[in-house]
């Protein structure tokens, strides 16, 4: 059956990097949606819409804003239960927080619990598709997809490899079983309904050499897939890498070397970034994932985005939970911004959503599947309250236009400003 959904209805019309952002994403305050199976059949006026589509069931958003599903570009669902730990930097904060959390994934059902729990965290705070490392432990990749499946959710995922000495001995596997259970999850989940398999190396210091090039040779046997890894997050783990392979270049080296640099790769933070590895990312189409409240959070520096746009790299938005402080995009655009205001560079609110939603899907290679509101998307979409709370109204009530109304909500808001999150076309929240 047909579906009209009404209200203000946010569409892209270019890139809001390279034309005026207010010319880039527009706003039409009295539209209507049409869904059919699952996909925005047309996007028009409402009066219009629903003197074309009588027949179709009507849900009216009022003054609610449709943008569409936040796209999360780079999580670690199993620290869901202990994002926010105090006080210490990254490698401490790995050591002392993460890697004991992550061991518990050897417990198919703790796995489940927590994949479960995380992507209704996800759905009430408006994000639709996540980009997420899982824990080495298969079960853990089988727990996720599972869960996103049963939720309608397109997602990515993989099962994060780890065989170096660096690594607790509870949480290493080997080059070849990486391979081989890596292989194993494509087989099962690559493709299937609106799942897409990341290769997942959780970044060179805690891979051998041996394994990057399983993977490597992995990728080149599955091209269709993505891999994701971390790259020059703080300064400590890049003199760590420079200790741990002598012959590379740089960081990003240690990936090209084994044929992990082209395009599909997701590369998270990559802030501390040498010029050659700047040219060779750009040369090669990688997304690199700008993650800004763990950057924050973790005491990592600052990503600058201008410079990135201004070279025309693909760029992705991200919460990095649990190293991020937070599960929701409304927050991590706000500190998108901040850093924003940091590096000189003033991030428009219609750049901010465009890179929570359309960039994002963009990093992930899916934007002509979600990431944005016309005709034959996936209907993926969010909607959005702008007088959430009494602090965001009584700003908002003085807005000229709908950016100065928008922006309290990216800045001040969270799950309460999430009036509803529909994933092909069902709402999933509320229930
Ligand atoms: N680098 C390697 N692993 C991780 C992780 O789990 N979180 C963050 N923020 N950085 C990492
Ligand atoms: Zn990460």
């Amino acid at each position: 059956m047909d579906t009209l959904v009404a209200g203000q209805v946010m569409t892209f019309h270019g890139d809001p990097f390279e034309i005026p952002p207010t010319e880039a994403v527009r706003v039409d305050s009295d539209a209507a949606m049409l869904l059919r199976d699952g996909r925005i059949a047309a996007i028009g006026g409402r009066a219009q819409m629903q003197a074309d589509h009588p027949e179709a069931a009507l849900t009216d958003f009022g003054p609610g804003l449709i943008v569409p599903g936040f796209v999360d570009a780079h999580a670690h669902y199993p620290q869901t239960a202990m994002i926010a730990s105090w006080g210490k930097r990254l490698i401490d904060w790995l050591d002392s927080y993460t890697f004991p959390e992550e061991a518990r994934f050897a417990d198919r059902s703790y796995a489940t619990t927590i994949a479960e729990r995380y992507l209704d965290l996800l759905l009430a705070n408006g994000t639709t598709t996540v980009a997420s490392f899982c824990t080495i432990h298969p079960g853990s990749v089988d727990a996720l997809f599972e869960a996103a499946e049963a939720r309608g959710m397109r997602i990515v995922a993989g099962k994060t490899c780890m065989d170096r000495d660096t690594a607790p001995e509870a949480l290493r596997d080997t080059a070849q079983s990486a391979y081989d259970d890596s292989k194993a999850l494509i087989g099962r989940w690559h493709g299937r309904g609106r799942a897409t398999y990341a290769i997942t190396p959780r970044f060179s210091p805690t891979s051998t050499p041996d394994q990057l090039d399983a993977l490597g040779r992995l990728w080149a046997e599955h091209p269709s897939c993505l891999m994701q890894t971390h790259l020059s997050e703080q300064t400590d783990e890049i003199d760590w890498v420079r200790g741990l392979y002598p012959e590379a270049r740089d960081y990003l080296d240690t990936y090209e070397a084994h044929g992990l640099v082209r395009e599909g790769a997701l590369f998270g933070h990559a802030i501390h970034l040498t010029p050659r590895e700047i040219d060779h990312l750009r040369a090669s189409d990688c997304a690199l994932i700008h993650c800004p409240t763990s950057n924050t959070f973790i005491g990592s520096g600052l990503f600058d985005m201008g410079a990135r746009q201004a070279e025309r790299q693909r760029v992705g938005l991200a919460t990095d939970t649990g190293g991020g402080s937070s599960f929701s995009m409304l927050r991590t655009m706000a500190a998108a911004y901040e850093i924003g205001q940091l590096t000189h560079t003033a991030l428009h609110p219609a750049q901010l959503i465009w890179l929570a939603t359309r960039g994002s899907a963009r990093a992930l290679r899916l934007e002509d599947r979600i990431g944005s509101l016309a005709p034959g998307m996936e209907a993926d979409f969010t909607v959005l309250d702008l007088a959430s709370t009494p602090a965001i109204a009584q700003r908002a009530i003085r807005a000229e236009t709908i950016w100065e109304e928008l922006f309290p909500t990216i800045m001040m808001g969270d799950d309460r400003a999430i009036l509803a999150t529909c994933v092909a076309g069902v709402q999933a929240r509320p229930a």
